[in-house]
């Protein structure tokens, strides 16, 4: 079923939603930028932007203003003791451009904060010592071009962390296998739910996977001279593959403290690392085309091989009446569902990228989505979503997964809704652009 029942569907929902019988169960309002009430300023030395100091508000999904009376906001103050927003329960975060520091300790000690949006066009030059330490939730961060500083320890024990982003343009760091590494000392700062170190890292830094989650092996190249002390203390790694000898291993700089709070490790030697392919697929769910067609453009700007997941019963269109109580909405409201699929892909182990498509269904990835993901193995694999939309935001669909599957380097989602689908193909092409895998 595909692009006439795509348009009819689209028109109908569209004329429907008007009259709320399409209403999605998630609320829109996540997709507003709208300020967040409570934010407490201090104009800085200079009198010419202000610094967030304080948040005294109740929500949770909260959106820093980029002004405050009619100056802009360029600061998130970190202190030594606590800083701006550590120690609150907030569970999202949006940094406007505008903000050019984030202060030591700002966000320090949020254990609810699962995501932290900033933008490729971000103003951010520093992040402060500790500023996310203890950020047990997070699932990835952005490094825009202009950040240039990062601090000690900024994300000390952020265990859940699967990939950070790196934009093109920042000379200072990168990001491989969704690892944080210093480019002039390629040192790894922090390390991820992947577990390949790759090639390019000499030195390990002290705390690097430090209550790192997910991952029960880590290859280590033989590239490595140092290792910084506890650094996989307190992580669910039981397992060190190490590519080099004995001899060589015992050469690495470091102390006895390598292994600390992790001494029943196991290191074996002269293991096969890995190797990255390079090559992308690209799946998608789509029961009315849309997802279909984004995932076309992923397709066509990656270059990646494209498998659509197709219901072995497949979905008719009584089946998608939503809030009908039928077969889509029963499946939905069951999280043990997971609807068979036809056929598989062949050797989805060669692929070292994962693209997962998907239509939003009551506010959540249908539950094919997740009988994908249970089918395969992602071991090493970066997997990025993509989703579409009426009006609701990817972001409970996102942090669903990526909170169920905590094993699976689920970097990132881009979403649409029917206000910017039309513009799907220059957005895609920007976002793959950004994550340096354009073809
Ligand atoms: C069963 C069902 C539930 C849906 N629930 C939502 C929802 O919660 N929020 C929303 O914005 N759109 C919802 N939609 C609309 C679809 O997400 C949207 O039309 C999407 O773009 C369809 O993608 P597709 O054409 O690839 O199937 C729902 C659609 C169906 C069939």
């Amino acid at each position: 079923m595909k692009k006439p029942v795509a348009i009819i569907f689209a028109a109908l929902c569209m004329a429907v939603f008007a009259l709320a019988a399409c209403a999605p169960d998630e609320p829109p309002a996540d997709n507003n930028l709208t300020p967040t009430e409570g934010f407490v300023f201090e104009l800085n030395e200079e009198g010419n932007g202000y610094t967030v100091t304080d948040f005294t508000g109740e929500a949770t999904q909260i959106v820093v203003p980029a002004e405050y009376e009619g100056l802009p906001v360029t600061a998130i103050q970190g202190d030594y003791g606590t800083g701006a927003l550590s120690r609150t329960y907030i569970t999202s975060v949006v940094i406007p451009d505008s903000v050019e520091v984030i202060g030591q300790n700002s966000f320090n000690n949020c254990p609810e904060l699962v995501s932290v949006e900033i933008s490729a066009n971000s103003s951010l030059t520093a992040i402060g010592n500790n500023a996310f330490s203890g950020c047990s939730s997070l699932g990835s961060f952005y490094i825009p071009a202009g950040m240039t500083s990062l601090g000690d320890n900024v994300f000390n024990n952020c265990g859940s962390l699967r990939g950070f982003t790196v934009a093109a343009g920042n000379t200072v760091y990168r990001a491989e296998n969704g690892h944080l590494i210093e480019n002039a000392t390629n040192m790894l700062i922090r390390g991820v739910n992947n577990p390949v170190v790759p090639e390019s890292v000499t030195s390990i830094a002290q705390a690097a996977f430090r209550r790192a989650i997910g991952i029960t092996q880590l290859y280590i190249p033989a590239s490595i001279e140092s290792i910084g002390n506890y650094f996989i203390a307190d992580s669910t790694i039981t397992t060190i593959l190490y590519a080099g000898t004995e001899g060589h291993w015992s050469a690495i700089e470091m102390t006895d403290m390598w292994n600390y709070g992790n001494r029943e490790v196991m290191v074996e030697y002269s293991a096969d690392i890995p190797q990255a392919t390079g090559e992308i697929l690209v799946v998608y769910f789509s029961a009315t085309g849309n997802t279909e067609g984004v995932a076309e453009y992923i397709s066509q700007a990656t270059g990646g091989t494209l498998w659509e997941i197709e219901a072995a019963d497949p979905y008719t269109e009584e089946d998608l009446e939503y809030y009908t109580g039928g077969r889509a909405d029963m499946e939905q409201d069951d999280e043990s569902c997971r609807p068979e699929i036809a056929g598989a892909v062949a050797d989805f182990a060669r692929y070292d990228t994962v693209f997962i498509g998907h239509p939003i269904w009551h506010g959540i990835a249908p539950r094919i989505i997740q009988t994908f993901i249970e089918s395969y193995d992602f071991t090493g694999k970066d997997v990025y979503t993509f989703s579409t939309g009426v009006s609701s935001s990817g972001n409970a669909a996102f942090n669903a997964l990526a909170r169920e599957y905590t094993s699976i380097n689920i970097i990132e989602n881009l979403h649409f809704t029917s206000r910017n689908l039309a513009n799907a193909q220059t957005l895609v092409s920007e976002w793959i652009a950004g994550l340096g895998l354009a073809a």
